[in-house]
């Protein structure tokens, strides 16, 4: 069975063609367009521009997986579109453009959550992941950790109260000279410059006390600290030094809460996903810990990609769930606890 999926909450267009067969889900042709190169001047993300990529990108995108498949739209036994959280105008694009596909080519359409997405990216990596697993989303927007029982089954243990870990390493990568989003070259400056005992700097250990997640604390500390070493931080090893001071207080105050939430629980299994699960530091500091198993998605899963929003769209599709032609988009939609 066929399943084409696609992508468009933010500022990724992304299409990926799946294959189920007995169980077992493969990835045929994946095709994926940032528009980082169009955004960066503004410091940010501009939803109308981003309407306008995903508009002009989607339907290049998706004959490019179809061609290179070898596949033509009729062999499809679903299209699965990613309904929400996201971007509103984005989101109305890949929905659109799903819904003419779908009554094109008389084919059943299944609008998926985006954060479930995250929480099941590392399923397309391994056949060895089980449930229940406790689940560390952290992405650009999200930072949460969910008790994963069963697809559709969530626990949520932590939620994020301010800003999500990937916008706590952008904006610390602002405040260092980065464009944005500068988490993946903070996080590179930091890795080169990896101190061998305790950086120079010191940050404040955040989140001890609080329930969520919350960053807020920490980036008025880097941007104090930043202002009084303005000077010796000309230095690429100071910046270097600093760097790794803030991937540390980061990576450090998602360990807390993951290890809080691990104490509470008999689960033995870890996913990490969302972009920040592409972090070296991160995924090295969750490997280390007792008595889990832990998991990744693929380099190019974590990240916004079709390939996750494929994979639930076919799960819940093989337990008969289908949308209908008059589907709407949801622009907040956190995932529902059950
Ligand atoms: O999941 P994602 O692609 O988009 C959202 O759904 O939000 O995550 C993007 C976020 C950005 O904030 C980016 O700076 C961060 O992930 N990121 C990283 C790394 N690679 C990407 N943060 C820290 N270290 C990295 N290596
Ligand atoms: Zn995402």
């Amino acid at each position: 069975m066929y399943v084409l999926a696609i992508e468009t909450s933010c500022d990724e267009t992304a299409v990926s063609l799946l294959l189920e067969e007995n169980g077992k889900v493969t990835i045929v042709e994946e095709e994926i367009s940032s528009q980082t190169a169009v955004h960066e001047q503004y410091g940010g993300v501009v939803p109308e521009l981003a309407s306008r990529e995903h508009l002009s990108n989607l339907p290049l995108l998706a004959d490019a997986v179809m061609q290179k498949s070898g596949k033509r739209y009729q062999d499809l036994a679903l299209v699965a579109v990613t309904k929400g959280p996201g971007l509103k105008g984005c989101l109305l694009i890949g929905a659109g453009f799903a819904k003419g596909l779908c009554l094109a080519h008389t084919l059943p359409m299944l609008g998926v959550n985006h954060i479930e997405g995250h929480i099941f990216a590392p399923w397309l990596a391994t056949t060895e992941l089980k449930f229940p697993y406790l689940c560390l989303v952290v992405s650009g927007g999200h930072t949460e950790i969910v008790e994963v029982q069963d697809l559709g089954r969530y626990r949520i243990v932590a939620r994020t109260i301010d800003d999500a870990a990937g916008e706590a390493f952008d904006k610390a990568a602002n405040l260092l000279g980065f464009a944005y989003p500068g988490g993946a070259r903070l996080a590179a400056l930091a890795d080169a410059h990896r101190p061998s005992g305790k950086s120079h700097f010191r940050l404040p250990r955040v989140m001890r006390e609080s329930q969520g997640f919350s960053f807020s604390g920490l980036k008025t500390a880097i941007a104090l600290l930043v202002k009084k070493h303005e000077r010796e931080l000309a230095d690429e090893k100071v910046r270097g030094d600093l760097a790794w001071a803030v991937q540390e207080s980061i990576v450090d105050a998602l360990l807390f809460k993951l290890q809080q939430a691990l104490a509470s629980s008999n689960i033995t299994q870890v996913a990490v996903s969302g972009g920040v699960s592409a972090n070296r530091y991160l995924r090295e500091r969750v490997t280390e810990l007792h008595g889990v198993k832990a998991f990744f998605p693929g380099a190019r899963h974590c990240m916004d990609n079709a390939s996750m929003i494929g994979y639930v769209g076919l799960r819940r599709f093989q337990r008969g769930e289908r949308s209908t032609p008059d589907m709407d988009v949801i622009a907040r939609w956190p995932v529902e606890e059950i």
